[in-house]
């Protein structure tokens, strides 16, 4: 069922044992990154699944394997809601990662879903990544890395079925409009995701089954995330991936 999902497909034997790969394939993008340009760019997910990820990224072994002030922090997708907000993806990563890591935070770059106007904060942070990012393909700004997470109705980041987000290739950042609360939010687009150099799924539990089945027959906002140039892996754990 999984052989439609573009790129590659790693089956880990659970939610901890997905962290666990998706740290190590962090790690290692981190440190080719670094010693390549001295800096290294990754757009976090929200939601629950990356909560594990990011707990470990800030306890040893990784802690110290990592060049942490080297990072460049930023968002894949925001709900408008203020930054201290319980479901705020910012205040999700601040307190699994970001304040538990020698990051810079000068060089975490929040996505202003707080902005009472959400197309100029789409807009202030696209100028944001066109500033801070090499040209990748499309003149869009070239991400190391980016983290997404998958819906059970196959929306990824914030770019839901049936939404305008999803027709947006004009633009880096836009907003997004959610079936689930809080509705408003702002979302990289497309063209921003599949410019990165390296973009990972992280896809946990049986619940996500279907929307898996979804995506690998091309049904989901999920199956459009296709990278022009740079590698593309789903880490599963067996519940998602249906293996036992
Ligand atoms: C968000 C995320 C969203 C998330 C999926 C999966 O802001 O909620 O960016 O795209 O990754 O909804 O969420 P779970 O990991 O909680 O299932």
């Amino acid at each position: 069922m999984l052989r439609g999902l573009s790129g590659d497909v790693s089956v880990c034997d659970s939610p901890d044992g997905l962290a666990e790969a998706a740290a190590a394939r962090i790690q290692r993008a981190s440190a080719d990154a670094c010693a390549a340009r001295g800096s290294f760019s990754i757009a976090l997910a929200g939601g629950s699944t990356p909560r594990t990820l990011y707990t470990l990224l800030s306890r040893p072994p990784f802690r110290a394997a990592i060049e942490w002030p080297l990072w460049d922090v930023f968002f894949g997708d925001e709900r408008a809601v203020a930054p201290d907000d319980t479901s705020s993806n910012y205040r999700m990563a601040r307190e699994t990662l970001l304040d538990a890591v020698a990051i810079d935070p000068a060089r975490v770059h929040r996505m202003p879903g707080d902005m009472p106007d959400l197309d100029l904060g789409a807009d202030e942070y696209a100028i944001k990544l066109h500033g801070d990012l090499p040209e990748g393909p499309g003149h869009a700004p070239r991400l190391d890395c980016v983290l997404l997470g998958l819906g059970t109705n196959g929306h990824t980041a914030s770019l839901f079925p049936h939404t305008h987000a999803l027709e947006v290739q004009d633009r880096w950042v836009t907003r997004g409009r959610a079936d689930e609360a809080p509705y408003d939010r702002l979302t990289l687009t497309y063209p921003a995701i599949n410019a990165a150099a390296l973009v990972m799924f992280l896809v946990a539990g049986e619940p996500k089954r279907e929307a898996l089945k979804a995506t690998a027959s091309g049904a989901t906002p999920a199956a459009r995330v296709r990278l022009v140039d740079g590698e593309l892996l789903w880490l599963l754990d067996a519940d998602a991936a249906g293996t036992d």
